[in-house]
């Protein structure tokens, strides 16, 4: 049997780094093939030649046995290769179905046939699964419509090859869910897919193979049903990897935040963002939020760190009250943060790993000497932060920009935890990272609360929060709405508080205890 795509001898470099290594890659005709690999494992790289965004250095592509070359992504989309990247590709002042027909939109006496363009949409979207409005402006559309606007629109231009990078990285469990019927729909209609993923679970659950890329090269081709979690991990990582659940935290110690009936709103007289919510973390504890994003957990977070002002209430950390300070002497006063958006908040782009990792640690000995920045040190400083937390980065001279997501955050987790601060607020921490870099730094933030850190942790993974947090609170419109030991938190449980459900007695905040919280 010809494969549907046989990619044979794949090598693409860039200055000082070797993408690609010789790569072959086959995919069968009408197979769900899982493409994994860390961080930086050049699985992007590989997809994008696929797509004709890069020409190989390298290496010939097959499609059906028939040799191909793209010079452009519009070659590989003739040839039949859809795919949807990690950020989209979309014009937000147009509406949906304009999206989706751009350049090659119906025509009727020489103009665009609008009324035909929404009618194919819809009749796209409804044959697979796919809900959306083809008459709604991308800008008002949440993410998880724009990644089936974008999958639409490679339906449109009839992708046999549908490529998706890593798309459930945005998504929650719930539209992950969907996103995975909409791939068996695809399937059962004959078409191929490959899934760019780094997570074990979603593998397992919907691909017939994987192929594992690790610094490059190709490391192992696996049918699914034979092969285990472990057994992927270790072709990822190259070691064997400890996938059970960290140990459980110590007694806790002193209050060391304090959230007292904070309330956040946009302007006067809105819903608010965050509504009278109360909580304390400790030192050495680990305290979760999990919530549908969207409900008050970055709002909240945001509050506390002094990046949005609150309409009322106050945030205290090892009793001095901080609600009118800024957000500089938040930090200084012992809040370390990794922000959501690491690209815009917890990190300067065109600025080098070693600024970036310097930043905050720039006021202090050893790297401030005499009153000048020594960059000797703050080299060491990051060739140590980068060793430690294992940045795949050409130097520490390059530009955190370049780095892939995964990398990026491990550079943010590595020099917020650094400060060595009492407080640190952590949202989405592993959120686009690989299981090897996910093992590092749960254990790094597990040392973190064992050395008497207090961790907030605020994250979409359920997994994450009930293998990390001692306590477990669930944000609804703004509320904190339920509060869960860890003991009794089951992901179901925190499944229906999540959506709204009205918690058991004894989960209703404040119902555990102060103190004996574990
Ligand atoms: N445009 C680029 N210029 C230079 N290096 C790049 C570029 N894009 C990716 N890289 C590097 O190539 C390697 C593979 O990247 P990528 O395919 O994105 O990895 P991943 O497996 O995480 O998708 C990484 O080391 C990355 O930093
Ligand atoms: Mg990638």
């Amino acid at each position: 049997m010809t494969a549907e795509i046989s990619m044979r001898g794949i090598t693409k470099r860039f200055p000082g780094v070797l993408a690609d290594d010789n790569v072959d890659f086959e995919v069968e005709t009408g197979e769900i093939h899982a493409l994994m690999g860390e961080n930086g494992a050049g699985k992007s790289i590989l997809m994008s030649q696929l797509a004709g965004v890069y020409q190989p250095d390298e290496g010939e592509i097959y499609i059906r046995g028939e040799k191909v070359h793209f010079s452009s992504p519009q070659g590989a989309i003739d040839a039949g290769i859809g795919m949807v990247f990690q950020s989209f590709k979309l014009f937000p002042s147009l509406t949906i179905a304009e999206n989706v027909v751009f350049r090659n939109e119906p025509t009727k006496y020489g103009l665009i046939d609008r009324k035909a363009a929404n009618e194919r949409v819809r009749e796209i979207a409804d044959r697979y699964g796919l809900s959306l409005d083809p008459t709604a402006r991308v800008s008002s559309v949440p993410v998880g419509v724009l990644q089936r606007v974008e999958i639409v629109k490679a339906l449109y231009r009839d992708a046999r090859v549908l490529i998706l990078d890593e798309p459930t990285a945005v998504l929650t469990p719930q539209e992950t869910e969907n996103l995975f019927d909409v791939l068996r729909a695809l399937k059962a209609d004959g078409r191929t897919i490959i899934l760019i993923t780094h997570k074990l679970n979603e593998v397992m659950a919907i691909s017939d193979r994987v192929t594992v890329l690790r610094d490059g090269r190709n490391v192992a081709q696996l049918v699914t049903a034979d092969s285990s979690p472990a057994e992927i991990t270790r072709h990822m990582t190259g070691r064997d990897v400890d996938l059970s659940t960290p140990p459980p935290a110590l007694a806790p110690g002193e209050i060391i935040l304090d959230v007292d009936r904070v309330t956040v709103q946009d302007s006067p007289g809105d819903r608010p963002n965050v509504d009278n919510a109360s909580l304390q973390v400790r030192a050495g504890e680990v305290v979760g939020i999990a919530g549908v994003a969207g409900n008050g957990q970055v709002e909240l977070a945001e509050a506390i760190i002094g990046m949005r002002s609150t309409a009322s209430g106050s945030v205290t950390l090892k009793g001095n009250n901080l609600s009118k300070n800024s957000i500089a002497q938040r930090r200084d006063a012992g809040i370390a943060y990794v922000p959501e958006d690491r690209h815009g908040v917890g990190s300067a782009g065109t600025a080098t790993a070693v600024d970036n990792l310097a930043l905050g640690h720039h006021r202090a000995a050893p790297i401030l000497q005499r009153g000048l920045l020594s960059r000797g040190a703050m080299l060491e400083h990051a060739q140590r932060l980068i060793k430690r937390f294992g940045v795949k980065i050409a130097s520490p001279a390059t530009p955190v920009g370049t780095l892939s997501g995964g990398n990026l955050q491990k550079v943010v987790v590595a020099r917020e935890l650094d400060y060595g601060s009492p407080l640190l607020i952590a949202e989405q921490p592993t959120r686009g990272v690989d299981v090897g870099a996910i093992e590092s730094i749960h254990r790094e933030l597990c040392e973190y609360r064992d050395g008497g850190g207090a961790l907030l942790l605020i994250s979409a993974e359920l997994s994450e929060i009930m293998s990390l947090s001692s306590r477990i609170l669930v944000m609804f419109e703004g509320r904190i709405a339920a509060e869960l030991p860890k003991e009794e938190a089951t992901e179901a449980l925190l499944g229906l508080y999540m959506a709204g459900h009205k918690p058991e007695p004894q989960h209703r905040p404040g119902a555990l205890a102060n103190g004996d919280a574990r």
